[in-house]
């Protein structure tokens, strides 16, 4: 833990936070009305988990998998239940790439950047689908339609270039094939076949 410790910033100044008390933050600022999904969340979350250091990482991963992200007020619960400063949490948390920080869209585009991939277009594809969405990867639309996301390798690199729609594989995508397949994701269709097999 030490480690990781020494990638926290001194942003928050290493505060405990409190439970209950002023809803005015220290710049006098009224505080966001709690989020009730957090809320429900940790009413269980509270029972299944020790108040111990060794909880942070299943607590944050049960975080997401309940949310779809970490947001900031399930770290600061988690750092209340742990006794631990929240700057410690969001440490953590930022040390792993497997946490996300932003509500998910309602479509999840994923796509794979590893070297087979790569050599067979990947980068193209996430380019050319970042500039139609108007999105850096890692990011959701302004409309929270899409999020575009990237990972390292799927394990189907046979079939690279891979893209994961909603949990839906593609393989050997092209920049036209996922276009379409984005467009009748947006209508709210699905097309016959999610992409063409080039070549
Ligand atoms: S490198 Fe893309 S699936 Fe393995």
């Amino acid at each position: 833990m030490k480690k990781l410790a020494s990638h926290i910033s001194a942003g928050n100044g290493g505060r405990a936070l409190k439970a209950g008390g002023s809803n005015k933050n220290r710049r006098g600022e009224t505080a966001a009305k709690p989020d009730p999904a957090v809320k429900r969340w940790f009413a269980a979350a509270a029972e299944t988990f020790s108040p111990s250091q060794s909880s942070m990482i299943p607590m944050l991963q049960s975080a997401q998998a309940a949310m779809g992200y970490l947001p900031r007020e399930a770290m600061r619960v988690i750092a209340r239940h742990l006794a631990v400063p929240p700057a410690l949490v969001e440490g953590v948390a930022s040390f792993y790439a497997q946490f996300r920080y932003e509500a998910p869209g309602k479509h999840r585009v994923t796509v794979c950047r590893g070297t087979a991939c790569h050599v067979r277009g990947s980068g193209k594809l996430i380019d050319e689908l970042g500039a139609s969405l108007g999105v850096e990867a890692g990011r959701t639309t302004a409309n929270g339609e899409f999020t575009l996301e990237t990972v390292a390798c799927f394990g189907a690199c046979a079939l690279a270039p891979v893209v994961v729609i909603d949990g839906k594989v593609s393989g050997r995508v092209s920049v036209a094939s996922l276009k379409a397949e984005i467009d009748q994701t947006g209508k709210g269709a699905r097309p016959a076949r999610a992409a063409k097999a080039r070549g």
